[in-house]
């Protein structure tokens, strides 16, 4: 054995201090923002320092419409007014998230399910997909959409989800959930109330109080707006429209199929916000 000379001396001993600090840091829930993967050997300073990103990931529909069937088969409308399938992006499980900020979730209604209101913070929409059955009352308008129908449920706006006419339905939903929750503003409220003759009364179905084509007759027409309703609805933040039409879209598609587009996008139309141009919601913006 031979003795260390003094200038491997002093290297060991700071890398014994070292060691040290980062244990008597690690013991009080604090993180050395200047150490680097390879100058630590901890695991806990791997995971400190191993954010979790998501990564690119393709779920099949061919894998969700049988699981969709099963758990319709297994969960009734008693067990679960919330009987969706969310994707969970691979590099972001357990967090319900589909990519960072937004999760998808896929959902079969069976004929004639109609589920109590509730409101929430986390901004959604949904997009029908198949029957044409789909119905969510939003704020008193009563809707009914089929594919390649979009229907907004902005924060803190009454809504409920299920069917009409008859026939299974499946939908597709997008929330900014994982945001909300990042931001530690999530809530949700189930018990909905309307008043009647001066009393509040616990409601299992809202009283539409809109007529059920109120989106578009308001808000259908671009550069037109009328002047003698509210534009406030909901929470108060999002776009008051709370139908877009597959039929619209699709005509305004067909209008420009042979113009060249973006060069990297090609033909992409916006949903907008008709009072503001903007995004339909603060956090996501939806485009075909
Ligand atoms: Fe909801």
């Amino acid at each position: 054995m031979s003795l260390a000379q003094p200038a491997d001396l002093a290297v060991t001993n700071k890398k014994a201090a070292l060691k040290g600090l980062y244990d008597a840091l690690y013991e009080k829930n604090m993180f050395p923002f200047w150490a680097t993967s390879e100058g630590v050997d901890h695991d806990e300073i791997k995971q400190l320092m191993a954010t979790s990103k998501a990564i690119p990931f393709v779920w099949s529909y061919t894998d969700i419409e049988p699981l969709l069937q099963r758990a319709a088969e297994l969960v009734t409308m008693d067990d679960s007014e919330r009987r969706s399938l969310i994707l969970v992006n691979p590099g972001l499980a357990p967090k319900r998230a589909s990519v960072s900020t937004m999760y998808t979730a896929y959902r079969l209604n069976d004929p004639d399910e109609i589920m109590p209101p509730h409101k929430h913070s986390p901004s959604a929409i949904r997009f029908g997909l198949t029957g044409k059955g789909n119905f969510t009352g939003v704020e008193g308008e009563d809707v009914v959409f089929g594919p390649g129908d979009m229907v907004l449920t902005p924060n803190d706006a009454w809504h409920n989800h299920g069917t009409v006419g008859g026939e299974q339905a499946v939908n597709l939903s997008v929330l900014d959930l994982p945001l909300v929750e990042t931001l530690h503003a999530v809530h949700f409220d189930h018990k909905y109330t309307e008043m009647v003759d001066g009393k509040e009364v616990e409601k299992k179905v809202q009283t539409a109080r809109f007529p059920s084509d109120y989106s578009q007759r308001i808000y259908g027409e671009g550069g037109l707006m009328p002047r003698f309703v509210d534009h406030k609805r909901g929470g108060g933040l999002s776009s008051p429209m709370y139908v877009y039409r597959w039929e619209k879209m699709e005509a305004s598609l067909d209008a420009h199929k042979d113009w060249d587009g973006d060069p990297h996008e090609g033909i992409v139309i916006d949903y907008v916000d008709p009072t503001t141009g903007g995004p339909v919601f603060r956090t996501i913006n939806f485009y075909v």
